[in-house]
């Protein structure tokens, strides 16, 4: 049983704090706006960068106790654990490299934990970390957002319903071209530590983005992975080590195949991840750019266009949905969404409530560590030739 410190603010939030987020960063901005969208949790704590100023500059901007302001994840990890008022959850948003040692600080103090992906830089690190969160009885969220955008829980729900049949193909692709050119050498630090073997891991493009379409091809179909061969390949800067563009070919248990491409130096294309699912009686397709939209074709019939927000849609996908369809929606909510079901699972918890599958319908360790693996199989069969390898 899982149980909450039962410690909430006079207003019933939850407190989190933030690794990660110091000014000039940029996803940890998107978790700090996705966790507050629902008033169901508060900021109280922070270590926003490894350099002790810039992290007092953005806790001033950001009105926090400046006792609350850490020089590093451990200090924080065990102080906050010793308040009464201590930070129910923990918002990692770090370069890949500091991903392990603070999830794992925040997790042997007793602290829930939400953390971008890739969760690890090796397997082991990923594995520890899950069984670390089921041994202490803590949640443990991996922010692959875009499974939580309402049209990708719609086409979950028709392939479980069956509408398109059974799945045998699936083509997947995430093109970006912001590294077509050396930019980590023109002063962009997001550039910078990605291309960094010892920040970022053993990959780059198929790491930062390919984990993206694993997942959500995973989520959508729930297709698992049997083999995979892939090619990566350097291109776009000199000096650089790590992959910018890779092919990876799939073979699912079921005996259906698919086909992903990611690349950071598709000049053009910015966050392009498509993801095209053709079953024995339709397919389906969703564009991460156009995300409230769903083109479903079904055998013999004229092409659909689903629109979010409208009453056809499955009602796990209508509820996620927030304003009438129309008025746009985006990555804003799809990360609030899952920070909603995430604070909403540690609510029921701290209630001292039992939680069912549909309470941890967000991405978990669990998918973290599936998102490690998928890297490091990728670079496996890459290094050896591109040869087939078994993914279990
Ligand atoms: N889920 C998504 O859609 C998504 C999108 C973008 C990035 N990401 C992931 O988010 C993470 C951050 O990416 P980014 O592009 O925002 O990076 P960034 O370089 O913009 O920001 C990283 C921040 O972490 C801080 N930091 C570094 N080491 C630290 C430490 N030891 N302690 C405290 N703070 C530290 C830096 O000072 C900076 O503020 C990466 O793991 C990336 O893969 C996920």
């Amino acid at each position: 049983m899982i149980e909450g410190k039962g410690t909430k603010t006079k207003s019933g939030m939850l407190r989190f704090g933030m690794v990660g987020g110091g000014t000039g960063s940029f996803i940890a901005d998107v978790h700090r706006k996705a966790a507050l969208f629902d008033g169901q949790a508060e900021l109280a704590a922070g270590c926003f960068s490894s350099r002790y100023e810039r992290t007092l500059e953005t806790g001033e901007k950001l009105g926090l106790d400046p006792e609350r302001l850490y020089r590093d994840f451990n200090e924080m990890a065990q102080k906050e654990a010793a308040r009464p008022d201590g930070i129910d959850f923990v918002i990692i948003a770090t370069p890949n490299h500091a991903h392990y040692p603070a999830a794992k600080a925040f997790l042997q103090s007793g602290i829930h934990v939400a953390c971008d992906k890739p969760l690890t830089l090796r397997v082991e690190e990923a594995e520890e970390l899950a069984q670390l969160a089921e041994e202490k009885g803590l949640l443990f969220c991996v922010t692959y957002a875009y499974s939580q955008y309402p049209v990708v829980k719609h086409a979950q729900q028709m392939v479980k319903n069956g509408d398109i049949g059974d799945i045998h193909v699936v083509v997947a692709e995430y093109p970006q071209g912001w590294l077509a050119t050396a930019v980590e050498q023109e002063g962009n630090k997001q550039a910078a530590w990605r291309t960094d073997p010892e920040k970022t891991g053993i990959s780059n493009c198929v790491g930062d983005i390919g984990s993206h379409i694993e997942n959500t091809v995973s989520y959508i179909t729930g297709l698992e992975i049997d083999e995979l061969c892939a090619r990566l390949d350097v291109f776009g800067g000199e000096g650089r080590s790590l992959d910018t563009n890779a092919h990876i070919l799939v073979k699912y248990k079921n005996g259906a195949v698919g086909n992903y491409w990611c690349s950071q130096v598709a000049i053009g294309y910015d966050n392009a991840l498509t993801v095209r699912i053709f079953g024995t009686k339709g397919t389906i397709e969703w564009r991460q750019e156009d995300p409230n939209y769903l083109k479903v074709v079904k055998l013999g019939e004229p092409i659909q266009i689903l629109s979010r927000g409208n009453p056809y849609f499955y009602p796990e996908a209508a509820q996620m949905s927030r304003i009438p369809s129309g008025h746009p929606e985006g990555f804003y909510e799809a990360f609030a969404n899952t920070y909603r079901k995430f604070t909403n699972a540690l609510l029921k918890l701290e209630q001292g409530l039992e939680l069912t599958e549909d309470d941890l319908d967000f991405p978990t360790v669990k998918a973290g560590l599936q998102g490690v693996k998928f890297v490091h199989k990728c670079v496996e069969s890459s290094k050896k030739g591109s040869v087939w390898v078994k993914f279990d």
